[in-house]
């Protein structure tokens, strides 16, 4: 038996609440390794160095919370966390640089404003993402969070599935396009409707199964059945069984759902789930999956309730400051409804915006620098935790991303969006396998010495004809890689053809190709570079 197996069949994850309070008045110093481990599913997590501060992830389903919970969110920031926070590809708050004598004062806080961090982190159900706009899309199939609600009611602190193979992700969402990522979580719970013969539409949901990014990435598939939304908690539940049961244990490599599910084959995965049913679920039903679907939902954006907008600003690589946090409950309040959303794109929305306030909170929104019009680069740049504070990182993240797309925004007058996605090592949590460009941190050797670097790739995307990106270059040095990129983006401003996206261009082009527009000047282990090919006739200098 592995360690973390041993360490949850001896005391489950969610025992160790009152362990924290009293390693608290005991200090770090004491706190068993074992327990140590535990404290994830608390959301607790220790930070590098290992020298007695964590970062702390709160949990926020769906991605809505109120003023009040963003205004408990930004004291405890301000107070605990060194002045800032973490807006997470899961929709969460990441806080840094706690202590364990604090952590009662911000469970307490927490627990007041109505938040929790349990099932933050470790092998249990996770944050349920949701789609941001769900209930004020204008072009939405159903309003998912009532469903996103439900999901996370039922698993949480529920004994039956705190120690389950590994970490477990969910997204359940209404919107037509997607944009919650169901192909690369765990379960992803997707609204659909059909007619019924009365002319009524009958709403359900179809599920997918067993996706997942880091260093082996899968997409989710899909099962055949069609879900009426009163039974989706019955489906997950089936679902959560099985990989609690037959989940990988002894191989924490392979212990994420997507192993299982590549194993059986869809069907005898659909055959176990329907044996845990007390119903017949009918097969799925035609539908036309998103295309392309792209939408970060920064800007001044028309709600389904007349008269009603929701502003989204950017909010570069998620960090955010207390002062922000604060401000942004305080104008959620004056000039919306006291609602606000995070996105998977570390970003942040004030739904219920009336048109004539519409004005006033984009100029105070930007007095706090948190603007609604951004450049393409800005508006989707997603950055992970990177070696600040990740004991598993190769290379410092948080910082490269803001450089790369202030230099990308001087050089590169792009017209269209683009997602650029960077990670400090496979592990993936920046999601770059599914960028336009996904960046990888490594080490590159230059003349005998490492220094950090990144794997450049292209072409990722969700949808209809999902893929995951195709490495380009290997052991590029970090201060090479913007300079890469404006290059490679003016050859695709100047060689694209008028109907073609970024996606397009990828695809036409073969490896060669990519890597001669970008002229990297040095990659470990490539002689002579560039380039690697002829490049096209017209290619750009840069
Ligand atoms: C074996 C170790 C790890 C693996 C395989 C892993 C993998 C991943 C993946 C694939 C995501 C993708 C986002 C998504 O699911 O939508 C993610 C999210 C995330 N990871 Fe990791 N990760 C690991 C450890 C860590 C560590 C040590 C940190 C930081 C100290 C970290 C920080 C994050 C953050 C901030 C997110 C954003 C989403 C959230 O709120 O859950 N991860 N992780
Ligand atoms: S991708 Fe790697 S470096 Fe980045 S937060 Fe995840 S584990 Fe850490």
């Amino acid at each position: 038996m592995n360690e973390p197996e041993r360490i949850k069949k001896e005391k489950d994850g969610l025992d160790v609440y009152e362990d924290i309070l009293r390693y608290a008045r005991t200090g770090y110093h004491s706190i068993h390794p074992d327990d140590m481990y535990r404290f994830r599913w608390y959301g607790l997590y220790e930070q590098k160095p290992k020298n007695g501060h964590f970062m702390l992830r709160v949990k926020i389903p769906g991605g809505e919370l109120t003023s009040a919970q963003m205004r408990t969110l930004g004291e405890i920031a301000d107070r605990y966390a060194r002045g800032f926070a973490d807006i997470t590809t899961r929709q969460n708050f990441q806080f840094h640089w706690i202590t364990i004598e604090d952590v009662p004062d911000i469970f307490d806080r927490l627990h007041r404003a109505g938040l929790t961090t349990s099932g933050a982190c470790g092998d249990i159900t996770r944050n349920v993402v949701g789609c941001p706009v769900a209930g004020i899309d204008p072009a939405e199939i159903l309003d998912g969070r009532p469903y996103v609600l439900a999901v996370t009611r039922y698993f949480l602190n529920n004994r039956e599935f705190s120690d389950l193979p590994r970490k477990y992700k969910m997204s359940v969402a209404g919107c037509a396009v997607h944009c919650a990522q169901p192909e690369i979580n765990d379960v992803g719970a997707t609204a659909v409707r059909r007619k019924r013969l009365n002319g009524e539409w009958e709403y359900g949901f179809h599920v997918r199964v067993g996706g997942g990014l880091s260093s082996r990435p899968h997409f989710a598939q899909k099962l055949n059945m069609f879900v009426p939304p009163e039974k989706l908690v019955d489906v997950i539940r089936a679902i959560t069984e099985i990989f609690r049961d037959f989940g990988y244990r002894e191989n924490r490599k392979r212990a994420r759902l997507k192993f299982l599910v590549a194993d059986w084959g869809i069907e005898r995965f659909e055959q176990e789930v329907r044996a845990r049913l007390d119903w017949t679920p009918e097969p799925a039903i035609e539908w036309e999956e998103p295309f392309r679907a792209y939408r970060d939902h920064v800007g001044v954006h028309p709600q389904k309730q007349e008269g009603m907008y929701w502003v989204g600003v950017a909010v570069l690589s998620g960090r955010i400051r207390a002062e922000q946090m604060l401000a942004s409950a305080a104008l959620a309040e004056e000039f919306g409804q006291g609602i606000l959303r995070t996105t998977n794109q570390q970003n942040l929305l004030i739904p219920y915006v009336s048109a004539g306030n519409v004005d006033t909170l984009v100029r105070e929104l930007e007095r706090v620098n948190l603007p609604h019009i951004a450049s393409p680069f800005r508006r989707a740049a997603v950055a992970c935790t990177g070696n600040e504070f990740c004991n598993l990182a190769i290379t410092e993240t948080k910082r490269l991303i803001v450089e790369i797309v202030e230099h990308l925004e001087r050089t590169v007058p792009l017209d269209e969006p683009i997602r650029i996605n960077l990670n400090g090592c496979p592990n993936d949590c920046g999601q770059h396998h599914i960028g336009d460009i996904g960046l990888q941190g490594c080490l590159v050797n230059v003349g005998g010495e490492k220094v950090e670097g990144y794997d450049i790739a292209l072409g990722g995307r969700l949808g209809r004809d999902a893929r995951f990106v195709r490495p380009i270059w290997r052991k590029v040095p970090a201060s090479q890689v913007k300079f890469a990129l404006e290059r490679l983006l003016n050859n695709y401003l100047a060689l694209r053809d008028p109907e073609e996206d970024f996606s397009d261009f990828v695809d036409r082009h073969t490896d060669e190709e990519l890597a001669s527009m970008m002229r990297v000047e040095f990659a470990e282990g490539v002689d002579d570079p560039p380039p690697l090919a002829p490049p096209p006739a017209e290619l750009v200098e840069g």
